[in-house]
């Protein structure tokens, strides 16, 4: 008996999984305008809903780039950032600081992790952050390396954050080579650009990470269930096509369980099944999380959309609430922000993550 291929489905948050489409545009610009110097690109913000693949981006941005030539500082927006930089840069560009390093006499961190101090050798004074990134900086090109910042689940809600934002504005302005892409989902990215001290990061190229073409998350299914020795009927794989909509964690969720079926003629009755298991898990993992962290009332906006069919037209809806139009204009505005509901035809409102209608319908039961 031959071996059985292990499932290549990741339904997992935080690693770039083995099938990643519909991508390469995005990771090519950012990657391309560093070599060209492209400042449009050089800034770069990604946003999107939870599960849309915004880790997912920036470590396939990360294993694009020439370890050689470039310096890749990969954090995560939260307290103890600035000293998460300054280690990241010693661990992997610590070949390029010899002299950096041997300036410094130590490197204090406070106990609650934002304060934060280095003393160089010759002065005997304590510098803060962006003296010791300005002097590694320095080092790094005169040997041509540029410095790329990766920041995942970025806000404005850290001193850290605050205080990067505000050094990587004056190194921007010294024409250091640097390079800078932020991840954050779209109500902290929104709260940011309009942050007073943040404002120049409304300059920065933005990307929305919307869902995967149908097509694409066809032939990306054909040829992954290929290497398993699996095929779809045209109507199964249709269906698993429409029933993903394109949303990167339910195509990870619905391939896991299609894969796990274990059949080699992919039917209908395989890919209905398998929405059944993937939407307990995505109700779980992704619904539950945005329902929670949503106000009483912007979950009664939404409980009114779920009544429609698809689409929901607003007047309706001021209808169904009692509302006045101002105040649901607002709860609209919310809820657009958070990305948890967008704008379709005709103004109409529709619901970014798939099932939610059912979701809903489950809530108010
Ligand atoms: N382009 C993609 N194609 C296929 N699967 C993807 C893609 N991007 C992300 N995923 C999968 O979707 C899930 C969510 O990705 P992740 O990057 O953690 O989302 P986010 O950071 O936006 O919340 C993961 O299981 C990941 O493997
Ligand atoms: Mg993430």
């Amino acid at each position: 008996m031959t071996k059985k291929k292990k499932n290549p489905f990741s339904p997992k948050f935080g690693s770039r999984p083995h099938l990643f489409v519909g991508r390469d545009g995005i990771i090519e610009d950012f990657v391309q305008g560093l070599a060209d110097k492209d400042d449009l690109h050089q800034n770069t913000i990604i946003t999107g809903i939870r599960g849309s693949g915004k880790t997912a981006t920036l470590s396939a941005v990360r294993e694009m780039l020439d370890k050689n030539r470039y310096l890749v500082v990969d954090v995560t927006s939260r307290d103890g950032m600035l000293v998460s930089i300054i280690d990241e840069c010693i661990r992997s560009g610590g070949k390029w600081l010899s002299d950096w390093k041997d300036g410094i006499d130590s490197f204090a961190v406070g106990a609650l992790g934002f304060s934060f101090g280095l003393t160089r050798k010759e002065s005997a004074t304590t510098h803060g952050f962006r003296y010791a990134i300005t002097k590694m900086l320095d080092e790094l090109m005169k040997k041509n390396i540029t410095t790329v910042f990766l920041i995942d689940e970025v806000h404005n809600k850290t001193q850290d954050m605050q205080e990067f934002a505000v050094t990587y504005q004056h190194l921007v302005r010294e024409n250091k080579d640097v390079a800078l892409l932020m991840a954050g989902l779209p109500d902290a990215i929104h709260d940011m650009l309009n942050d007073r001290i943040l404002t120049f990061l409304r300059r920065a190229h933005r990307v929305y990470l919307k869902n995967i073409n149908r097509e694409l998350v066809k032939a990306a299914y054909v040829s992954e269930f290929k290497t398993g020795g699996m095929s779809f009927s045209a109507k199964a794989l249709n269906k698993a096509a429409v029933a993903t909509e394109g949303y990167p964690y339910l195509l990870q969720l619905l391939g896991y369980f299609i894969w796990k079926a274990d059949k080699k003629r992919i039917d209908i009755n395989t890919v209905d099944q398998a929405v059944n298991y993937a939407r307990v898990e995505l109700f779980q993992n992704i619904h539950d999380l945005v329902f929670h962290n949503l106000s009483a009332r912007d979950r009664e906006f939404l409980v009114a959309m779920a009544k429609d069919e698809r689409e929901s037209k607003f007047g309706d809806l001021t209808a169904r609430l009692n509302m006045k139009s101002g105040t649901a204009s607002r709860y609209r505005q919310r809820l657009i922000d958070a990305g948890v509901i967008y704008s379709s035809s005709y103004g109409n409102l529709a619901f970014a993550l798939p099932f939610m209608h059912e979701y809903l319908q489950q809530q108010s039961h």
